[in-house]
């Protein structure tokens, strides 16, 4: 439709040049014809006059008047035509690659209309080439770093199954050793595989959530009251406080269960023992805000906000070889898929999470 009124608009315009490159040549040639009528009269007699000649000058006549038209309608649409030619330059340009070239648009009618065009598709093109470029590269970087995380367990277990196979060991106790080795080290690597999985998985642009309201305050009492004994074997005290009142939120129950999860777990993993641990949930204003706190000996990084970086290790993980170093990023990913927000921050010893969330209207 629009592409319609675009050619009818570009027709009318052309008929109008013409008819005016019409008018001012019939002006020309009336002042031409005049000019010439003195001329001869003044000159010759009409006797003089033979039809011979009559004819010749009508030929010429006719040829000035076609040439005043020809150039008057070239002088009408040089500008344009310039105009088009620098838009066809620039348009083959991009073809050839250099995307983000735009036109610089002049005046207010149908031609700057198709350079806007251009000009947006143009920088469409460039943002959409670098977005590709950049999830090219973010893949790569994923290969790397996951086939050096994949191999290491599957070194260690193919070494060990080695051992076993060539009856490297003393005893049945030497040997029972090696097969729990075996064990943990397999168990690694498939969480490995299914943080992995649960990664890219996430990554889509097209992930969905399965939300259902719940009463985040009674959730998060409960999951606390599960893991207290986890953190008690590990000499770890919780001081949690959440609070009493019904916080209604729409959530993907199973997905943010992972969230609280790693953080809790983070917080055994890393954190110095025996120690507290502090836990906790308030609303405040239209936001549930979720603070998960553990002492620990230093910083795990100089910028705790790489924490949130896939594959980002604090020296303690890197060295202890606990995690993939996926876990707060998968968490990011899905309290931002939840309309939410989670930071960390490093102050005196304490490391500290927080989980900020939209709270679901109490009538709906
Ligand atoms: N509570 C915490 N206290 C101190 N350092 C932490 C804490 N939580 C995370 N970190 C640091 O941030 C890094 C990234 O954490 P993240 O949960 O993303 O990965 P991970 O725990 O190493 O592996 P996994 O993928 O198994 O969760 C950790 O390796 C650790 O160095
Ligand atoms: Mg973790």
């Amino acid at each position: 439709m629009k592409n319609m009124e675009f050619r009818h608009k570009l027709t009318v315009k052309l008929l109008f040049t013409i008819v005016i490159s019409l008018f001012v040549t019939i002006a020309v040639m009336i002042v031409f014809s005049r000019l010439l009528f003195y001329l001869y009269s003044s000159m010759y007699s009409p006797t003089e006059f033979s039809a011979f000649q009559g004819g010749l000058m009508f030929v010429v006549w006719i040829f000035i008047a076609i040439l005043t038209f020809i150039l008057i309608f070239i002088l009408l649409v040089s500008r344009k035509v310039k105009y088009l030619k620098s838009i066809s330059e620039t348009v083959q340009h991009i073809a050839d690659g250099k995307l983000g070239l735009t036109i610089e648009s002049k005046g207010k009618d149908e031609l700057t209309q198709l350079v806007q065009n251009i000009n947006y598709m143009s920088e469409e093109l460039e943002n959409k080439f670098i977005h590709e470029r950049q999830l090219e590269q973010t893949k790569n970087e994923l290969i790397t770093n996951v086939s050096h995380d994949l191999r290491t367990p599957l070194t260690s277990i193919i070494g060990y199954l080695d051992l076993i196979k060539n009856g490297h060991y003393n005893n049945e106790c030497q040997y029972q050793e090696y097969f729990e080795t075996i064990y943990s080290k397999s168990e690694r690597l498939k969480n490995l595989i299914d943080e992995l999985f649960e990664f890219t998985r996430l990554s889509s642009p097209d992930v969905s959530l399965n939300l259902s309201k719940v009463d985040l305050a009674g959730l998060l009492q409960q999951i606390v009251g599960e893991y207290i004994p986890i953190f008690e074997k590990d000499q770890l005290y919780i001081r949690s406080s959440i609070t009493d009142e019904d916080i209604p939120v729409l959530i993907d129950i199973e997905k943010m269960v992972r969230v609280y999860e790693n953080l809790f777990m983070n917080a055994i993993k890393y954190s110095v023992k025996p120690s507290d641990i502090q836990i906790t949930f308030v609303s405040k204003g239209n936001t549930a805000v979720l603070q998960v706190s553990n002492r620990v000996d230093f910083p795990p990084g100089e910028d705790v906000n790489k924490l949130f970086e896939r594959f980002f290790r604090g020296d303690k993980a890197r060295i202890d070889a606990q995690g993939a170093g996926l876990g707060l990023s998968i968490s990011k990913r899905i309290v931002e898929l939840h309309n939410g927000k989670i930071r960390a921050e490093y102050k005196d010893g304490w490391m500290n999470f927080t989980v900020e969330q939209p709270l679901q209207s109490k009538d709906v």
